[in-house]
Order: C-alpha cells, then sequence, then structure tokens
C-alpha cells in the first residue's frame, strides 16, 4: 500500500489551530509564502517562527525511513523543499556514506543551511528537479510540493516520479471530511494545492506517481 505513515515519530505542532486562524490575514500568507526570512525565522503569524535545528524532529524519524525502505549505507537520497537541510543532516549522522542532496525553492534557507550540508543543498524548484531520471535511491518530499498551484504541482509529482529510482514519499496537506477540510484551511498559510485524500490519489495516478504518500491534517 503506498499510503504510509513514515512521520508517526515527529513530533507535533501544539499550537492551536483555532488561535492561529483568529490571528491570520490576507497579509500573512502573503509574506509567508516568499519562503524568506519572515516565514523561517520571523514572527510565528508568519511561519515558524524560528527555524533552528534539533535532534527531537528528525533523528527518530530518520531511522524509520532506514529501516522501512532497508537502506543501505551507500544510498542516495534527494530531499525536495529540504528547507536548512535538517532531515539530510540526521541522515548524515546516521549513514556517513549516503549521497544525500537537497533543493529549495527559498533562497534564505539554503543560505542559512546548517553548515555540514552547506555543499549538500541548492536554490531549485520542485517543478524542474535539476537531476537525471532516475538519479536517486530514495526521493523525500514533505510539506512541500502543495505550496504549488495545481498545475504546477502535478509537474512537481511527475518530477518526483522522474527522478526517483526505487522509493519516493511525499506529504500534503489534506483532508478526510468536512471538520478536517475547515481545520485545514483555517490553519494554512503557505498552500495553494489542498484536497481530500482521495482526489490527491486521483491526482498521484494522474501523474503516474507510484511510490509513497501520506497527509497533512493539522
Ligand atoms: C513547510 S516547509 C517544510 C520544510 C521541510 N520539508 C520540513 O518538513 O521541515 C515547506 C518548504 O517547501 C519549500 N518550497 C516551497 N515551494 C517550493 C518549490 N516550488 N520548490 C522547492 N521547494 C519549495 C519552502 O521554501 C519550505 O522550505
Amino acid at each position: 500500500m503506498p499510503e504510509i505513515d513514515l512521520l508517526d515519530k515527529y513530533p507535533k505542532s501544539k499550537r492551536p489551530v483555532d488561535e492561529r486562524a483568529s490571528l491570520i490575514a490576507a497579509e500573512h500568507r502573503v509574506v509567508a509564502r516568499q519562503f524568506g526570512k519572515d516565514f523561517f525565522d520571523g514572527d510565528r503569524l508568519y511561519g515558524y517562527g524560528g527555524f533552528g535545528y534539533h535532534p527531537r524532529f528528525w533523528t527518530e524519524t530518520v531511522a524509520q525511513f532506514k529501516e522501512h525502505y532497508g537502506l543501505t549505507d551507500d544510498v542516495s537520497i534527494l530531499d525536495v523543499g529540504c528547507a536548512k537541510g535538517y532531515m539530510l543532516h540526521d541522515f548524515g549522522l546516521l549513514m556517513p556514506d549516503a549521497t544525500l542532496k537537497g533543493i529549495d525553492i527559498s533562497e534564505y534557507a539554503i543560505e542559512n543551511a546548517i553548515d555540514d550540508m552547506k555543499v549538500n543543498v541548492e536554490v531549485a524548484d520542485a517543478m524542474d528537479l535539476p537531476f537525471e531520471d532516475d538519479s536517486f535511491d530514495l526521493v523525500i518530499a514533505i510539506n512541500s510540493i502543495h505550496n504549488l498551484p495545481l498545475e504546477d504541482c502535478k509537474t512537481s509529482v511527475r518530477e518526483l516520479q522522474r527522478v526517483a529510482k526505487k522509493h519516493a514519499f511525499l506529504t500534503v496537506d489534506a483532508w478526510r471530511n468536512d471538520e478536517q477540510e475547515v481545520r485545514m484551511k483555517n490553519w494554512n498559510l503557505t498552500g495553494l494545492t489542498m484536497m481530500h485524500v482521495d482526489d490527491w490519489e486521483v491526482l498521484f495516478a494522474e501523474c503516474g506517481y507510484t511510490y509513497d504518500y501520506f497527509w497533512f491534517i493539522p
């Protein structure tokens, strides 16, 4: 089954959805969508409110990826929407011989990437990945491609499929019922393509995506 939660060990946000919804205005969304300093390291209304490294975020999750996909130490991994490279850093700690690459649309995030990943990350668009077909054993895109409008999002799904050789895993903003849809729309700051999980599955099939996926449901 390609639907699989490989992020169940990632710490859950404790930010109350209703409170955030009452504070966010259109202006915050406009600024957040630039994926600049304000989104990562500005006021919480624009995004993360400070995007720093802490091992509690990714350590267990990268171990879970390794176990689930049976990754060998010489594996190649691409993180699409890698931000400051924190997940890649933790992959590097776990598998020092792995080939690790990350791309992100944010010049700010790439310029401020964690030191040991600076040489591994670059600015690029998920719609046009600067890699050959079948380049990576594992391609990961966590909460990144739903930030593109619908047709561009489809292009990015095709790109993930194209550069993946063995495995891919993506997560996107989604809902399973009306209540979750309302919560998602209240919570959303940057997403431009969000839909019911069944509609995402139709989209994945339309794009020829055959790998794994899961949902971000606040
Ligand atoms: C919510 S953050 C997630 C970051 C990281 N994947 C994580 O889970 O911690 C979304 C990321 O997607 C990046 N992004 C947005 N649009 C993108 C695009 N078209 N191509 C590549 N990255 C993009 C943003 O700059 C940001 O770093």
